[in-house]
């Protein structure tokens, strides 16, 4: 694809690489003002910044939904429903193969992550994106796909390269190419910046409280992170800038720097979730804590109460053999040492999913480091895995 189609439909290209200041700047937003976490929960689930001038007029979503995007459809690219914003009974009478059902979910602002505007004879004229439309599930307790919201929980079922290839602005087939490429639960939160394509999993939003630096290079801290994603990702308008990333975008009035600091302090308030009662087995889990601080040699990096070294430093792929693709791609050039807790939440592992399993995680490390881990002690530090 060329780069001008690239910054014609996804990217506000205010800059180039001569553009660039001689001089890096820090990223501006920092993880200091205290805020509200009820409003916070609200922009989190419904604000879209404003990014309806490129999900609506750019892209042509609402087009697309209200002509080719039935329930079954949404359900099957990963979009989940929340229950509680449903009036009884109308899921029974509901035909769940007519795109008009679809619109009329969005009315009820059921659609966990989009917003819409939806006149009262059931033409849909807007449409936008939220933070929860990656970043929270549902519980399933009405079918899959359909429950209570799970915010801050990675939704490893939506297809957001699947989506975005439905748009009538992006029919060239090397763009379909890139975004049929992704799959589920996996998105290239640069590739409209620098067009590599190289996706990461989505990661979970709870349980970051008390770690400094966030995104799997550890750009920043969690509103810089959130002010790039509203921003240069979702199409909000707001003001980002950052010298190293060729990126300065200005915006009047910024609809995003305002609500930072309420949109850290519900995120911060989000915690892992706890593993399901008999999920994994007690003894074992407590002998793979021994492994883990001892000949494991996971303490040594996953250190503390969130099991992050994050706060002092960052390591080079080569440390812990990855696929340094991502980490070029950033500022930091190294991974961050990922926080655990609610691991067992979240498979595929690694900033990549290169781990389908925490067997292979395990193994991974066995090979990789030479711990000569005996098959017990593979299985105990799995069990101690799920636990956290
Ligand atoms: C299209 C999907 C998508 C949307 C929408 C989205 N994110 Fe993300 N988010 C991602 C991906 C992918 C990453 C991983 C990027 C990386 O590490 O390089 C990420 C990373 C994060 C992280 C870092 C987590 C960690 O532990 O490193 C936080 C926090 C976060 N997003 C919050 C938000 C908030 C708040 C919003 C709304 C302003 C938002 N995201 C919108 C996909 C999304
Ligand atoms: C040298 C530091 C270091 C050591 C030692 C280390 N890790 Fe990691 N760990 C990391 C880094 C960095 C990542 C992120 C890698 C990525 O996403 O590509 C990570 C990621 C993980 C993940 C993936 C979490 C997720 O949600 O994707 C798990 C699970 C994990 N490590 C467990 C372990 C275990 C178990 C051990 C010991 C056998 C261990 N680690 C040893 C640094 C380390």
């Amino acid at each position: 694809m060329t780069s001008a189609l690239i910054c014609l439909a996804l990217f506000a290209c205010a800059d180039t690489e001569a553009d660039r200041p001689a001089e890096p700047e820090s990223p501006a937003a920092s993880d200091s003002a205290a805020g509200d976490v009820a409003l916070g929960q609200q922009i989190f689930r419904f604000d879209t910044f404003g990014d309806e001038r490129f999900w609506t007029d750019t892209l042509r979503m609402h087009e697309v939904i209200a002509t080719s995007v039935d329930p079954m459809t949404a359900l099957g690219a990963g979009l989940k429903v929340d229950a509680d914003a449903l009036p009884p009974g109308i899921l029974e009478q509901a035909d769940l193969s007519d795109p008009a059902t679809t619109v009329a979910l969005l009315g009820l602002d059921a659609v966990v992550g989009l917003k819409a505007e939806v006149t009262e004879d059931g033409r849909i004229t807007r449409v936008g994106i939220t933070c929860a439309l990656c970043h929270s599930d549902v519980d399933d307790s009405v079918q899959e796909g359909i429950g209570r919201r799970l915010d801050g929980h990675p939704n490893r079922d939506l297809n957001p390269g699947l989506i975005l290839s439905l748009s009538p602005a992006l029919q060239d087939p090397a763009t379909q190419a890139v975004l049929t490429s992704w799959g589920p639960g996996k998105y290239d939160a640069y590739w409209n910046h620098d067009g590599k394509n190289d996706p990461t999993v989505i990661p979970p939003a709870y349980g970051l409280e008390g770690v400094d630096l966030e995104t799997f290079t550890g750009e920043g801290p969690i509103s810089y992170w959130n002010a790039y994603v509203a921003v240069t990702q979702m199409h909000g308008q707001g003001s980002f800038s950052d010298s190293l990333l060729g990126i300065e975008i200005v915006a009047s009035p910024d609809l995003v720097t305002p609500k930072l600091a309420d949109l850290l302090a519900y995120q911060l308030s989000l915690p892992a979730p706890t593993p399901p009662a008999g999920s994994f087995d007690p003894a074992a889990a407590e002998r793979g804590a021994a492994v883990f601080a001892g000949q494991g040699t996971c303490a040594s990096c996953h250190s503390g109460p969130t099991f992050t070294d994050a706060n002092d430093r960052l390591h080079d792929p080569a440390e812990t053999g990855m696929d340094p693709g991502l980490a070029q791609r950033g500022n930091s050039r190294q991974y961050r040492t990922t926080p655990l807790r609610g691991a067992w939440q979240r498979p595929p592992y690694f900033h990549n999913g290169s781990a389908a399993t925490l067997p292979d995680v395990v193994d991974h490390y066995d090979a990789f480091l030479g711990l000569d881990l005996s098959p017990e002690q593979k299985a105990e530090l799995v069990e101690y895995l799920k636990s956290l």
